[in-house]
């Protein structure tokens, strides 16, 4: 197969960036897309220049490092798909493709392909853990959990905190992400006690580093590797709502005795 591929370049946040036009022209149907840029970045480096940076970890779609827009979309066309399980057979011989980085206020582009998200590292420093020591794996029969709600944890548990749902959103929030990390813990009996405290400090956290509204767009849901659905954040509103107003003070009794 030979693909055109149309590349942002940017060499560093503080330099302007543009496309640029590439030929891959010796693409195999059974590469993953990531192995197709390393091909044409072994080209590249062939020929004296600059190869593509793209971050990636472990390629088997768990790491949540790689990501990418592929013509506008999270991940490219196949849904439930990071980049780095995209395999090029989804693609047509001849195709021209539009490679860009994320983009959003909270996600510096650091160079080409490749931004900072390290705002989710902040916001899950501010209160997405259990601060008990917990020792060792406890007896499976000594805390009962229902089966339901593991079932629900652990499909939040999924998130690989890759940031497709806020480079996808039109208010680049965060709110599929922090719902996801918030539930796998506020769901479980050991989060409980620290479930008020660790909501407002996630929520605040996330509007502090600029991260926008949920307004209900449901990009997110639509473009999330992991499949995560939006009623996390339905479930993390009415934690973060019954948090404050149990931090609210008591309102001062008007008059009267
Ligand atoms: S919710 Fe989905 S899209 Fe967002 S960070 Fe987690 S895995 Fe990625
Ligand atoms: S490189 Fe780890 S999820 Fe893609």
């Amino acid at each position: 197969m030979r693909l055109v591929l149309n590349v942002w370049r940017q060499r560093s946040a503080a330099e302007p960036g543009k496309m640029v036009r590439y030929e891959a022209a010796h693409v195999s149907p059974d590469m993953s897309f990531l192995e197709m840029l390393d091909v044409l970045n072994e080209e590249l480096m062939a020929k004296g220049e600059e190869p593509i940076a793209f971050d990636h970890d472990c390629r088997e779609g768990i790491c949540g490092m790689c990501g990418f827009m592929i013509d506008g979309v999270a991940h490219g066309p196949r849904r439930g798909t990071t980049v780095c399980q995209l395999h090029m057979r989804v693609f047509k011989d001849g195709d021209e493709l539009w490679l860009e980085p994320w983009r959003s206020r909270a996600f510096p582009v650091l160079r080409d392909l490749v931004v900072d998200r390290s705002a989710f590292d902040r916001v899950v420093a501010a209160g997405g853990f259990i601060s008990v020591s917990t020792g060792s794996a406890p007896e499976a029969n000594a805390m009962p959990v229902p089966k339901r709600v593991a079932d629900v944890a652990m499909d939040a548990a999924a998130c690989i905190g890759c940031g497709a749902c806020v480079a996808s959103c039109p208010n680049g929030s965060a709110m599929l992400f922090v719902s996801a990390f918030a539930a796998k813990l506020n769901l479980m009996p050991q989060g409980q006690p620290e479930r008020d405290a660790r909501t407002l400090a996630m929520v605040e956290r996330m509007d502090a580093e600029g991260f926008g509204s949920c307004t209900n767009h449901n990009e997110c849901e639509a473009v999330c590797p992991k499949e995560i659905g939006v009623g996390f954040i339905a479930q993390l509103n009415r934690d973060y709502l019954r948090a404050a107003v149990r931090r609210a003070p008591p309102a001062k009794s008007k008059g009267g005795d």
